[in-house]
């Protein structure tokens, strides 16, 4: 367990505008002083992310989340509701929005979310200021859900891996923008449709999903043009019902094929939320058998299920 004086520790590293790796419910995040544009550059240069994707700035609440972006009614229901949890809000900016442009990509809405983990609340309030933080991943891999995660993927980029044992959820925040006529989903995550529709007071017809691939709202793309994400070296072949000789499987519910080689239930249950805790580190144990592919077994499109399929989609995308 992280104690208090490493995180005081790791807020020193933030406030020198270096690295630190840090659990939150979600995944593990690589945060940086979100106020400084070169601490926010070495993030980039860390993950190797091709382009400057825009960051979400983490924060205790809501009330530090107003300094930084202005609420609209329902997404200041959300916040109310959900926070801390795994939803992240698109708003527009404040006009003292002391949050980098390069975190932001210049665009004049930030992403914001109050995470629901000890540590990262600890941290972002020994920092004094908002911690953004994409998953400490290197760009296009499998998002990081235990320290040995970051330290293989980033190992000697980060300052200081607060190591608090796994993130409970598995996956990323759900990211949303309210709009006039109801929520749109810029990507499915930790946090399902139902509960969102239910807090929301709206019917879950009212969100509406733009486009999975890019959450900066480009055109719809079909599950074929997908940009390649959360990919690992292996090949994945999606709705498998069974494993072929060479394959990995990655299994789903009670009913599993015969298979010699390798195979991962996320959950033998069919429970959607075990899987989602398990999706990328298993992932993450097949890849490393060194097969050629990754035969993943069909998920209900339902709940949880439409982000673990989101994600598993990516992972089948071709590769650039
Ligand atoms: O659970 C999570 O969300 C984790 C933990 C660490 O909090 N973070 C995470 O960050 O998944 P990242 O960078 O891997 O994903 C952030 C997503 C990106 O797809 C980005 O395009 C989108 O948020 N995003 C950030 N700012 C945005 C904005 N102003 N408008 C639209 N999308 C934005
Ligand atoms: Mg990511």
């Amino acid at each position: 367990m992280v104690s208090y004086s490493e995180i005081l520790q790791a807020a020193e590293h933030i406030r020198a505008g270096r690295l630190v790796a840090f659990p939150t419910e979600t995944v593990y995040g690589l945060g940086a002083d979100a106020t400084s544009p070169s601490a926010v550059a070495l993030i980039y240069e860390a993950k190797a992310r091709p382009r400057f994707n825009p960051l979400i700035a983490h924060v205790t609440d809501l009330t530090m989340a107003s300094d930084l972006a202005v609420f609209d009614a329902l997404s200041r229901r959300l916040g109310e509701a959900i926070w801390p949890g795994p939803l992240t809000i698109v708003l527009p900016k404040t006009v003292s929005c002391p949050v980098a442009d390069l975190a932001t990509a210049g665009l004049a809405t930030i992403a914001v979310r109050a995470p629901d983990h000890r540590v990262a609340q600890a941290l972002v309030e020994a920092a004094g200021r908002p911690i953004v933080a994409p998953s400490a991943n290197r760009s296009g891999h499998v998002s990081a859900t235990t320290a040995d995660h970051v330290r293989a993927d980033l190992g000697g980029r980060v300052s200081m891996i607060l190591d608090d044992g796994p993130s409970p959820g598995g996956l990323e925040s759900t990211i949303v923008r309210a709009g006039d006529d109801g929520l749109t989903i810029l990507r499915d995550g930790g946090l399902s449709r139902e509960v969102l529709a239910e807090v929301a007071g709206i019917p879950v017809s009212a969100i509406h999903t733009v486009d999975r691939s890019n959450s900066i709202g480009r055109a719809p793309t079909s599950p074929g043009q997908l940009e390649s994400h959360y990919a690992p070296q292996a090949a994945v072949r999606l709705n498998a019902m069974e494993a072929r000789p060479g394959e990995a499987l990655l299994a789903f519910g009670p009913d599993v094929p015969d298979h010699s080689g390798p195979i991962i239930n996320l959950s033998p249950s069919g429970d959607l939320r075990e899987a989602a805790a398990r999706l990328f580190a298993a992932m993450r144990e097949l890849d490393a058998t060194g097969l050629q592919c990754i035969a993943a077994m069909p998920i209900p499109e339902r709940s949880l299920g439409i982000a673990i399929n989101d994600r598993l989609r990516r992972a089948a995308a071709p590769r650039h």
